[in-house]
């Protein structure tokens, strides 16, 4: 059934989010946490599709989400060219259209260019639907045309998101959604002691300021971090080895969530430092206590979690920047 019809029966919008490659399994136990009434209807590798009946305002603020649309059309992988006039055929409802927008290409995740006559004939549909005008370079709103090797094409509107492109990052920063989603699977709660001891540029920590917790300790061994930590009074900054975390009492922390070296940069024997990292996590966490952890040197990890006496309760194999990596969640005993 077309988008739009079931949309109307439903009182409901069906979306596309795209997000990072290989947390989709997390998605579905996620989504009615973060969007109450939301139904997961479709998985598949860096996308998820979803029915959500609620305020658009409330869905654009969900940080587990790269991409966002509202989906308009749901069809069969084709050349653009027939998808645009599938389109056009089926006349879905393209919303209110303040300003000029304009038209993306996208197959298996990159932009494609079509051919002048195709972008021209996909402009028409939305300027006529919309009395918008098209704006190649600074639009207000875009349309995107998404096929994928599945079989699958979408075309959907595009909801605008305060993201931050990888230049505002800073070097080595996780992304917000990657860094939301490990707090969010370290699950915590109110009254609830956190900490993040190879805290970087703070990512972890401005993602867990979302969630309900008591304090959480944000340490790294290079004191030029700690300026861009999170002010608020919930979380105690310290400059201090991993290894060797003297300001913490033992058993006094209910959840790590941490994105270690993974020594592509660094001079480091990685297996030596997650040994006695894991050493030293296993003494601040109190027992059944959680440890989330994002690697690229995925086996020296689990050797060292397993060797430590940890408990890998969930592993998810993922690409971060086009990276092998790998999201572990793992408990103390
Ligand atoms: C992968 S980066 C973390 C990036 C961080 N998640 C972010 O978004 O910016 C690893 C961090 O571990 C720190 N580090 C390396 N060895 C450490 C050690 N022994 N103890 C504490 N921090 C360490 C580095 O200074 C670096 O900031």
């Amino acid at each position: 059934m077309p988008a739009a019809k079931r949309n109307r029966r439903s009182g409901g919008r069906r979306y596309l989010a795209s997000c990072t490659s290989g947390i989709e399994p997390l998605v579905g136990p996620l989504l009615p946490r973060v969007l109450p009434g939301a139904r997961l209807r479709h998985v598949e590798p860096g996308y998820v599709l979803f029915d959500y009946t609620g305020a658009e305002a409330k869905l654009v603020t969900v940080a587990l989400f790269n991409n966002l649309f509202r989906l308009l059309h749901e069809g069969r992988a084709m050349p653009f060219e027939r998808l645009v006039e599938e389109v056009g055929r089926r006349r879905p409802q393209h919303g209110r259209v303040t300003g000029s927008f304009r038209l993306r290409f996208q197959r298996e995740g990159r932009l494609e260019r079509v051919a002048p006559e195709t972008m021209a004939r996909a402009e028409r549909i939305v300027a006529e639907a919309t009395g918008a005008r098209p704006d190649r370079v600074n639009p207000d709103t875009e349309f995107w045309y998404i096929t994928r090797r599945s079989g699958t094409a979408w075309y959907g509107r595009r909801l605008e998101r305060q993201r931050l492109t990888e230049r505002e990052l800073e070097p080595g920063e996780l992304r917000p959604e990657l860094a939301w989603l490990l707090v969010a699977l370290a699950r915590p709660r109110a009254g609830e002691v956190l900490l993040d001891p190879f805290a970087g540029s703070g990512a972890i920590g401005r993602a867990a300021a979302d969630f309900a917790f008591k304090r959480m300790y944000l340490s790294d061994i290079d004191a030029g971090h700690v300026r861009g930590w999170p002010r608020e009074v919930r979380f105690v900054g310290m400059v201090a080895d991993a290894r060797r975390l003297e300001a913490l009492a033992d058993g006094s922390v209910d959840a790590i969530v941490t994105d270690p070296p993974w020594g592509l940069f660094e001079t480091i024997d990685v297996a030596e430092l997650y040994r006695d990292f894991v050493a030293e996590a296993g003494r601040v966490l109190r027992d059944r206590g959680r440890l989330i952890v994002l690697s690229g040197a995925r086996e020296d990890w689990q050797r060292a979690a397993e060797a430590g006496g940890f408990q890998i309760t969930g592993r998810w194999d993922i690409l971060v920047n086009g990276r092998q990596a790998a999201i572990f969640a793992c408990m103390k005993g």
